[in-house]
Order: structure tokens, then sequence, then C-alpha cells
């Protein structure tokens, strides 16, 4: 059995690009490992969010977590910032991290070019932080996009160099958790790039039918295509790449022979796609909505996970305490 952790950041709400990027594979690996699945709400606050805004940020993305299927009696869910040994732990590896690799690190390079106001400390060792997440519960597995490989390859060599330096043989290297065949990348709306939550091009799973009806009709497309069995356009291969994963296969046949044969209309397209999503996702926002105003249910999974959590994050941090020299009077 794995150990396999993932954490999300509460920094917006969750879009069909996170469930079929990483959810729906959450769903399965929660019933074969030990997982530990946690809100990153340090990690949030490196871009900012005001206080009014926090608590109401975490709360849903943990009530959309459980919506989609994520068990709290399987895994362990829980809260970042409920787990303080991770930043007793962060500050540890934070010695033996140099800033010469964090300064090079692509998603810090990206930050320095985004925000260039808000170049925090935090953002350059973001990435310890995440390692510290990971190595605190000994993991083996992180089910990782192609975004965050660079920064699991730094959970690595943080772990194997702490191994070094005190020549122990503590921190496992934790390896990608491979989806195989299963791994999905959603595409935005707009015609290119991936779903995501800054691009303003996604469906999330709390939009109502009609905002959903409304952004896909809107979606980019094309001209249409005027030979038969030409290549499709990118905006267009986008849409069948969501049509695959909510609609039935007939119904992607359906469309694909229509623009095999130049009789497609995108229109049609659009509003069969916009029908299977809401159909997909309708059930999900009802959970959403019902697990948010079950306040009892929330702390409780909170409290429970948070336990969990931190009676191995503890263990981890006690004996790395001892490891790196300090002991008791
Ligand atoms: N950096 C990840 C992201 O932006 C979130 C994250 C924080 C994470 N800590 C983690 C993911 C630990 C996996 C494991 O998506």
């Amino acid at each position: 059995m794995d150990t396999v952790v993932s954490g999300i950041r509460s920094t917006g709400n969750l879009h069909l690009g996170n469930y079929f990027g990483a959810i729906k594979n959450f769903l399965r690996m929660q019933k074969e490992n030990n997982c530990y699945f946690f809100i990153a709400d340090y990690h949030a606050l490196t871009t900012h969010p005001k206080p009014a805004d926090l608590h109401g940020n975490i709360k849903q993305v943990l009530a959309e977590y459980l919506a989609c299927g994520i068990d709290p009696d399987a895994a362990t869910v829980f809260i970042q910032s409920d787990v303080p040994e991770v930043s007793e732990l962060y500050l540890l590896l934070n010695m033996n991290a140099y800033v010469g690799e964090l300064e090079r690190t692509a998603s810090f390079k990206e930050k320095i070019r985004k925000q260039p106001d808000n170049i925090n400390a935090a953002l350059l060792t973001y990435p310890v932080l995440m390692a510290a997440d990971i190595i605190i519960h000994k993991a083996n597995k992180v089910p990782v996009g192609k975004d965050q490989e660079q920064h699991l390859e730094m959970t690595r060599k943080f772990a194997r160099r702490f191994n070094m330096m005190y020549e122990v043989n503590y921190f496992p290297e934790p390896d990608a958790y491979n989806f195989g065949q299963q791994l999905v990348k959603i595409p935005g709306l707009d015609g290119s790039g991936k779903m995501g939550k800054s691009e303003g091009n996604g469906i999330f799973l709390s939009d109502t039918p009609q905002e959903i009806k409304k952004k896909v009709m809107r979606a980019v497309t094309d001209t249409g295509p005027t030979t038969p069995g030409q290549e499709l356009s990118e905006p267009v291969k986008n849409l069948f790449t969501i049509m695959n994963v909510v609609s039935d296969q007939d119904t992607v046949k359906f469309f694909a022979d229509k623009y095999a044969s130049c009789e497609i209309r995108y229109g049609d397209m659009k509003k069969q796609l916009a029908e299977d999503i809401i159909k997909f996702t309708e059930p999900i926002r009802i959970r959403i909505n019902d697990i948010l105003s079950d306040n009892k249910y929330l702390s409780k999974v909170v409290a429970e996970g948070a336990e969990k959590a931190r009676a191995s994050a503890s263990k981890t941090v006690r004996e790395v305490r001892e490891i790196i020299g300090y002991r008791p009077f």
C-alpha cells in the first residue's frame, strides 16, 4: 500500500479540469492507498487573499472535494494550517534549500512575470513548503500534473539531501503517481491551453446550468471544415476532448462523423455538450450546497482530519528533531 499526499490551493472553485485531471483518480486511489488530501491554505497566502475571504475559500474547496466523493473515512482529509507541524518541518528544510535552486524554479520565474509587485519570500520557498507537506507523511507517491513535476523533483532532492546530510535513510523519495492512460488534460473554452482557475476559461462544478450553457455557447470554434477528413483546429479539438469525458461515446461519434463529412453545426454540438456537462455537474453542485449548509458535518470532518494528519506529522517532526541533534535537557 502506498502513502499518497496531494494538496490543492484554496484559491478558487474547482473546475472540470480539476475533476477529470485529478479528483476522479483520487476516488479510486483513496480505496487502495493511505491517502492524505489537504487544502493548501498556507500556500494560498502567497497571493494575499483578504482575511474576510480566506475562511470562505477554504470551506468552499473542502465542500467541493467532499461533494466529488473524496471520502474522509477512507482518506485523511485536512486543512494544511490545522497541522502546524508542517510549518516546523518547512523551517527545518529551509536550512538545506539553496536560494540559487529556488530562484531557478519555473513556477517562481512565472510568478515574477505574473505578479511583479508581490514577489514575497514564500513564493521563493513554495517548493520547500510543498516538500514538507509531502515528506511529513513519508509519502512515496504524489499525483502531479505537468506543472507540478519540477516541485516533486525538488521534493525528492530535499528528501535525499536530508538523508545524506544526516547519514540516515529516513525520508523516502516520493515518485509521481502514475495514472497511465487515465490522465486527461482538460482544455479551456477559449481555444487554447488548459482549463485554469485564473484563466477565466473554466466551467466550475458550482456553476449553475444557466452559467454553463452561456459559457459553452460562447466557446471558441472555427469557421468549420471544408474538406472531408480535415484535421481539427485546436479550439474544436478541445470541445471534443471535453465531450469525450462527459458525453456518451455515441454522442461523440455522432459529432465526429458530422465533422468528418463537413456537416457539423457547432451550435448543435455546443448545445449537446452543455447539456451533458450539466447532467454531470448538477448532482455535484447540489451536494456542494448541501454540504456547505451542514457546518456540523464540515467541522467534524476537519477535526478528525487534523487529528489523523497531526498524529502522522508530529511523529515525523519529533524524529527529525532528534536526527538533527536537538536533545531534551
Ligand atoms: N503546489 C500544488 C498546486 O499548486 C498544491 C500543493 C501544495 C501540493 N502542497 C502539495 C500538491 C503537496 C501535492 C502535494 O497545485
